[in-house]
């Protein structure tokens, strides 16, 4: 029988069997904001007379963490202070774990007694992607229970880890099935017995640290390590004050600023003010139109979610080469133990030649040749086979949706789906809401989104949407820095040194410098550099050269001697007497304009919010994570 003993806004103790039964209840996710911890603290005072107490959440999570808006802040009770009340308590403490249990709520479920959890459920120390470390005792408790090597992998990742994973190392004591509380109870008065954590083994973890720092971007893994290794090799005090004094400097650094501000800018952008999502059109069967490159990667992103996928070539040699494409592409996934069942996700994507038989399709995404006029007819086709009512979307990068909307009987059913190559693994999807959209197709064209989990933006039509008209702005004046004095290697390397994986012209090479030389061509635009590249068969690492040379099949980049003639010969042509360049300015005329294209998008309301083009730039374009993207790096009334 359960009988209430003690409520306070989002928490709640039941005495069951004499147990204390304090139940988490904060919508969304439980986390931890000064308030809700104050009313965890009234709710442990009041099972103290208990034989037991069970810490459980509500709403299918234990508790996602600290309040991520308050972090930083120190109003009592801090986190430590109820882990510590916790942890002392003179009876049994229990946590059951059913959803997710991470940062200050894997904190807080160590500070019990034994934890136990439902197999949907998952354990981790997300705090590294947010430029942090555990700070609430994490590192010691961890490393005391399963071990330092473990507990790097798990802080220094911020990977979660399953129920299964987490009984094998000792994180939990069971894993249960069912009713967690019903369960927590037949096992709070037992004794568990848990594998002991593997000793210190100094050589064996600097290893296994500089292969995890490796990959390290910022200052937060390493941190996460100093932590790690201090709670392994000091007494509990020494290790506590470690942690936090860690923490602190971390929660200052503009890294972990602008890593939250991405946080909740990343799920800002996936709403739509005022959207009506209960307006989307259930998704069963997605049609996609074309199989080259861009098609294959929306059919496969599509399979992955469960989706039933009809895709249409004009032709069968160009239909069967995208099928096969697709089938070989899972089955390397399967070698690489990516994909569990290659042949299920195979059979999801049937083939067609005739626009007919996308019928039973919920949405069909066009992803044809980048062509207005082959989309435009390509749009009629679909209105007049299809009939008026199908939601179409154009996986155009530049061109305007609203002029292919016109071409069928209702616009308000097209909207852009902007992917991002390969679709199936970038994360970032514009979503263009055309003038005539509606907010039914909007509805579905998000529900589309989460479904495929991407990362999206809801962006109004202008030429290359938020992303394509910044990278536009971002390299106009690359041309007129090669030919003012810098070379293609010095303009990528002050790119990279800023945090962007590769430079402009690295990239080039690796797309193609062919795909904007077409674009040029089309627009009646010339840019003597990259086209003299192009003319002389230039066209990047497919063919060994671009603004660099590349011995056969490889792709290191290695100067050429060849281009900085090529350069020199423009720059006497035009007049131009080579400078020296220097990093700063070659930034400055490459970022500035890129911010300022970017107030111009805010101001012509393309994009709804600043942090939508972060979103867009971090996610699509590789602009620095730990730098919050161009508008929030560029702010200067930024945290
Ligand atoms: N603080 C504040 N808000 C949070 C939050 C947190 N820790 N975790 C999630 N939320 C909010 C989100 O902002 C979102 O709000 P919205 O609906 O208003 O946009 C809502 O909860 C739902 O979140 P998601 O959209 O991400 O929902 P999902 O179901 O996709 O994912 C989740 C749920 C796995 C819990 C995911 O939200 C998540 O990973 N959260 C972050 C966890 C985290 O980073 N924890 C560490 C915090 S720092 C810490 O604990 C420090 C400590 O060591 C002292």
């Amino acid at each position: 029988m359960a009988n209430t003993i003690w409520t306070s806004g989002c928490v709640t103790v039941h005495l069951m069997d004499g147990v204390a039964v304090v139940t988490l209840n904060r919508p969304p996710v439980n986390a931890l904001s000064h308030q809700f911890r104050a009313e965890i603290a009234g709710a442990i005072a009041a099972a103290r007379g208990a034989s037991g107490l069970i810490l459980t959440g509500a709403n299918a999570s234990f508790v996602a963490g600290a309040e991520i808006s308050e972090l930083g802040q120190t109003q009592s009770p801090t986190l430590r202070d109820l882990i510590a009340t916790l942890a002392a308590l003179p009876i049994p403490t229990l946590a059951a774990i059913d959803g997710p249990a991470l940062g200050g709520g894997l904190e807080l479920a160590l500070g019990c007694g034994q934890r136990i959890a439902t197999d949907h459920s998952r354990l981790g120390f997300p705090e590294v992607a947010l430029g942090i470390l555990p700070g609430a005792g994490g590192t010691v408790r961890a490393t005391a229970l399963i071990g330092a090597q473990n507990a790097a992998q798990m802080i220094a990742t911020g990977k979660p880890v399953t129920a299964t994973e987490a009984l094998a190392m000792g994180l939990i004591d069971h894993v249960v099935a069912g009713d967690v509380v019903a369960a927590a109870l037949t096992l709070i008065h037992q004794t568990p017995t848990r594998p002991a954590p593997a000793p210190f083994d100094a050589a064996s973890f600097d290893t296994a640290a500089t292969t995890l720092l490796a990959r390290a971007k910022g200052q937060a893994m390493h941190r996460c390590i100093d932590a790690v290794r201090t709670a392994a090799t000091s007494d509990f005090d020494t290790a506590m004050a470690h942690e936090r004094a860690l923490f602190v400097q971390a929660c200052a650094t503009p890294e972990s600023r602008a890593l939250r501000h991405l946080f909740f800018a990343e799920r800002a952008a996936a709403k739509v003010d005022g959207l009506d999502m209960t307006l989307a059109r259930p998704l069963h069967t997605i049609g996609v139109i074309g199989a080259g490159t861009m098609g294959r990667g929306i059919a496969m992103a599509c399979a992955d979610a469960g989706l039933s996928v009809i895709l249409r070539e004009v032709s069968q040699p160009a239909l069967t080469a995208g099928l096969t494409a697709i089938a070989a592409a899972y089955q390397a996934s399967a070698a690489k133990g990516r994909v569990t069942d290659p042949a299920a996700l195979i059979a999801r994507i049937t083939g067609t030649l005739s626009v007919a038989d996308l019928a039973p399709c919920d949405l069909i995404i066009e992803a044809a040749f980048e062509d207005t006029l082959v989309k435009r007819a390509l749009f009629t086709e679909l209105d007049t086979a299809l009939g008026p009512d199908k939601i179409l979307a154009t996986n155009t990068s530049y061109l305007d949706v609203n002029e292919i909307a016109a071409m069928v009987r209702r616009p308000e059913r097209v909207l852009g789906l902007h992917f991002f190559s390969p679709a199936n693994v970038m994360k970032l999807l514009e979503i263009v809401r055309a003038d005539r959209t509606d907010d039914a197709t909007l509805a579905t064209g998000q529900a589309l989104s989460r479904r495929l989990r991407k990362t999206s933006v809801t962006v109004g039509v202008c030429r290359g949407f938020v992303g394509n008209r910044m990278l536009q702005a971002r390299n106009r004046q690359l041309s007129a820095l090669l030919l003012e004095g810098a070379s293609p290697a010095q303009v990528d390397a002050a790119f990279r040194d800023f945090g962007w994986p590769m430079g402009p012209f690295e990239m080039q090479d690796m797309a193609g410098l062919d795909i904007s030389w077409r674009m040029r061509k089309g627009l009646g635009l010339v840019d003597p550099l990259p086209d003299a590249l192009c003319q002389a068969g230039r066209l990047g690492q497919k063919v060994g050269m671009g603004w660099y040379r590349y011995d056969q099949g490889a792709r290191s980049p290695m100067d050429d001697p060849a281009v900085a003639q090529i350069i020199a010969d423009i720059a006497a042509a035009q007049g131009i007497t080579p400078r020296t360049v220097s990093t700063q300015e070659i930034l400055d005329r490459t970022h500035g304009p890129m911010v300022a294209e970017g107030h111009q998008v805010l101001a012509e309301r393309i994009a709804a919010r600043a942090s939508d083009i972060d979103v867009v730039w971090v996610n699509g374009y590789g602009f620095p994570r730990h730098l919050g993207g161009p508008m929030f790096w560029s702010d200067p009334e930024r945290g």
